[in-house]
């Protein structure tokens, strides 16, 4: 067993958990955040995305304890109760899912490639998304989405891109 030390979504946590435990499964199974979801297991699919130090990271390749001492963002965690963030909205506005099984890791993904490119060329976006798969949209919104909430945050005057 180990002790593991975390701030998730801000929120300092500390639980005992076994060696063998991922991350997913902590943030799921521990602390009820269910917004990660688990397609694969195998590290295919993208959907247990989220920000781990900054780095988007699949939660279900990373040992809770490897974690620990870390800032981990979630799906959760780009929204608060009063205002949903720049890639929930986009996602809204620009029809970015359908059944939303992958739509919490598309979030996380491009909420880093927001951090840390930003462009909208299809290209890089592609690229930025290519550790993520969708079986419903075709994509074609979701990368609109992704160019919505690129120019919502630089409306906002927030960075877009490293500085
Ligand atoms: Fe982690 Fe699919 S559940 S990549
Ligand atoms: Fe269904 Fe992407 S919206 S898998």
């Amino acid at each position: 067993m180990s002790r593991v030390e975390l701030r998730v979504n801000g929120v300092a946590t500390s639980r005992e958990v076994d060696d063998r435990t991922l991350l997913v499964e902590l943030l799921r199974g521990e602390l009820g955040l269910t917004g990660t979801h688990v397609g694969c297991d195998t590290s295919q699919c993208g959907a247990c995305t989220v920000k781990l130090d900054g780095a988007a990271v699949k939660s279900c390749t990373v040992l809770a304890a490897q974690a620990s001492g870390g800032e981990v963002l979630t799906v959760e965690g780009l929204s608060t109760p009063q205002q949903l963030g720049e890639v929930p909205a986009a996602f809204v506005a620009c029809h970015g899912l359908q059944c939303g099984f992958c739509t919490p890791g598309m979030m996380m993904a491009i909420d880093y490639y927001l951090d840390t490119d930003g462009s909208l060329d299809d290209e890089r976006i592609h690229r930025a998304l290519e550790g993520n798969i969708c079986r419903c949209t075709g994509y074609v919104n979701i990368i609109e989405a992704v160019k919505h909430a690129a120019r919502a945050r630089a409306e906002a005057g927030k960075p877009v891109g490293r500085q």
